[in-house]
């Protein structure tokens, strides 16, 4: 039995959020007032995701994405993935890669092969103006090192105007030299975040940058591909752009998420969540619920506006910040 909502979008895919705390504070991700992270108490256990994404596979979903804030920041994160592999679904990761060291021979084990890598700047000094930590070498080695270990990485970057637009071609010369799958992502307005249409480098504007120095072609896109692909001519990598804003792609979308504390969430901006966990804890009928959430999802960004300079701060700002979704 399938999760398909009333516009026939077959929901298949789950992202599972493992906490909101990381050990980054990217400037367009971590809300700029007073974060307070959630209690242990109310994150699901690893028992407990493990039994909400057995109900989730039981219902058609096929592949599982671990989130955070930062996911290996979880001590079980190994244990988790261990679990998970024993149901029949393909395993991702999204990480900012400062712990990955630890975790290449567990996500061998387990058969996790594919890992999304968040990394907005190629300068270790302006690593540390863009997620207020330092951590540039580490994370790059990490990143060599998937590479070398045979992983499918892509990198994601999130294009700001004046912060680190200037370096748009340095990440698309990366693809000519190493089989990597870089990612343009628009900036997007979340809970607190000083979105400002402005500091939005759009998907044209991207494009237009990359022409002025590099021969390319569009190659296909996967199924339900949030990104629009592209090659430079005989290159071992590709490069993409995610156009949230300009360009959503919100028709063909087959996510679902599931919150650190157990909510679902059929949007990324989607405000009504579910409480699948209390739910859960309670031996009440959690799959009625989630068969209830998929019904009500809205055709586009959750029901709200597009996006557009006057609304954004108020109308997007009622959602979660970024880092309590997991992307
Ligand atoms: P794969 O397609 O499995 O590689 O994953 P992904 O690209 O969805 O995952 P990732 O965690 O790397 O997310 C990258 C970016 O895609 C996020 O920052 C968002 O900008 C965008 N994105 C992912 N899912 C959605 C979605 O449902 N809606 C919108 N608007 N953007 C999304
Ligand atoms: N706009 C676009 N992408 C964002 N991410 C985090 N915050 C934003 C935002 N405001 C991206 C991160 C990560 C992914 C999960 O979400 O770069 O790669
Ligand atoms: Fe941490 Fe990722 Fe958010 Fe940066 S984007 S603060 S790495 S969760």
């Amino acid at each position: 039995m399938s999760l398909t909502d009333s516009l026939g979008r077959k929901h298949d895919y789950l992202r599972i959020s493992l906490t909101d705390r990381c050990n980054l504070r990217c400037l367009y991700c971590m809300p700029h007032n007073d974060m307070q992270f959630m209690p242990p108490s109310r994150l699901m256990s690893a028992n407990e995701i493990q039994k909400l994404a057995e109900i989730f596979v039981e219902h058609g979903v096929r592949k599982i994405r671990l989130t955070g804030g930062e996911p290996l920041m979880r001590k079980d994160v190994g244990s988790i993935l261990q679990n998970l592999s024993t149901l029949k679904v393909k395993l991702a990761i999204t990480t900012n890669g400062y712990f990955l060291g630890q975790y290449f021979d567990t996500f061998e084990k387990v058969g996790l092969t594919s890992i999304n890598l968040s990394l907005d700047t190629l300068r270790k000094d302006r690593f540390e103006v863009l997620s207020q930590r330092k951590g540039f070498d580490q994370t790059w080695q990490n990143i060599e090192e998937a590479i070398r270990r045979g992983f499918y990485v892509k990198l994601n970057m999130v294009v700001m105007k004046d912060r680190n637009e200037d370096e748009i071609n340095n990440f698309v010369e990366l693809t000519r030299h190493m089989p990597i799958h870089v990612r343009f992502i628009e900036f997007m307005p979340f809970a607190e975040n000083r979105w400002d249409f402005s500091q939005t480098v759009s998907y044209a504007a991207i494009l237009n940058r990359i022409e002025q120095t590099h021969s390319f072609a569009r190659i296909e896109d996967a199924a339900n591909d949030t990104a629009r692909n592209f090659r430079v001519n005989n290159a071992p990598g590709t490069f993409a752009v995610i156009s949230s804003v300009t360009n959503p792609f919100c028709d063909t979308c087959n996510r679902i998420r599931l919150t650190a504390d157990g909510k679902i969430k059929n949007c990324l901006f989607a405000q009504n969540e579910t409480d699948l966990l209390t739910i859960l804890r309670n031996g009440g009928d959690v799959e009625r619920l989630i068969k209830e959430n998929i019904a009500a999802k809205h055709a586009a960004r959750g029901g709200l506006p597009e996006f557009s300079a006057d609304n954004a701060p108020k109308v997007f700002s009622k959602n979660r910040s970024m880092i309590s979704i997991g992307g």
